[in-house]
């Protein structure tokens, strides 16, 4: 399977930050890339028209929108729709990421909505999953792990994911503590997951890009590529620098 490498910029970067860091990005990538990886790269909405001008003549560069809501347009102060992110030159967007989850209260209700709105309305979708530190410990991963991927497939159509869909398993005590989960960690809960995701999906979660985040770095990104069911690799800090996210893209 193709592996996605994808930057997730959250609040950072002011528009000529985002198109210096996306120039360098695109000029290391242009002839760089390897065969059998893609990117795609997640900026702020008002970055992403000029992240989005930089990449357009390159089919392996995406760019998406951190977030959107599941309406069509309407009375949404603060909300961004899916055809706003369309026309700044979005393709994908992030659904349940934790930070959205845990720092601004998204229920697994809301997340399956965007999720399901976002496909229907032709978006890709990559959506977050992963226990706090406290699930972990009572020994709730899998439950965890169930519970978010069944809420957020109820009612989505399983033949029309293929090349549209990824899950991101981040555990949420590695997002941003430096604490990347060790391999029998990563690979357990991957494991888990596709279980899950073909279970509810049928054969088509083989196709699934399952990728992993947190912490990574251009130091263990290899090792993590290396491991079953590691579809690519979701990256928050290290991928603001464009040097360092282009050792991940590339290691
Ligand atoms: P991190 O963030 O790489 O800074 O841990 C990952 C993410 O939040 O997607």
């Amino acid at each position: 399977m193709q592996k996605i490498i994808a930057a997730n910029w959250k609040m950072y970067k002011t528009r000529p930050e985002a198109a210096q860091t996306a120039r360098e990005l695109a000029g290391a990538l242009a002839s760089g890339l390897p065969d059998g990886r893609s990117v795609v790269i997640f900026p702020s909405f008002t970055n992403i028209s000029e992240v989005a001008d930089v990449f357009v003549a390159n089919a392996r560069v995406a760019v998406g929108g951190q977030n959107v809501y599941p309406e069509a347009e309407g009375a949404f102060t603060g909300e961004v729709s899916v055809a706003m992110l369309k026309d700044a030159g979005a393709s994908w967007v992030l659904t349940g990421h934790s930070e959205r989850r845990h720092v601004l209260g998204e229920g697994d209700g809301l997340v399956a909505r965007k999720t399901a709105f976002a496909l229907a309305h032709s978006l890709n979708v990559m959506l977050c999953i992963g226990e706090t530190l406290q699930e972990r410990e009572a020994g709730k991963l899998n439950d965890v792990l169930l519970r978010q991927v069944t809420t957020a497939f109820a009612g989505l159509p399983a033949d029309q994911l293929e090349g549209r869909f990824a899950v991101a398993y981040e555990p949420v005590w590695a997002i941003g503590t430096g604490k990347v989960a060790g391999p029998a960690e990563v690979l357990d809960a991957h494991a888990v997951t596709r279980a899950i995701i073909c279970d509810v999906a049928g054969q088509i979660g083989k196709k699934i890009p399952l990728l992993y985040g947190g912490s990574v770095k251009p130091d263990n990104a290899a090792a993590l590529l290396g491991l079953d069911n590691v579809d690519g690799l979701l990256v928050g800090g290290a991928s603001l620098a464009a040097q360092s996210f282009i050792q991940i893209v590339k290691a």
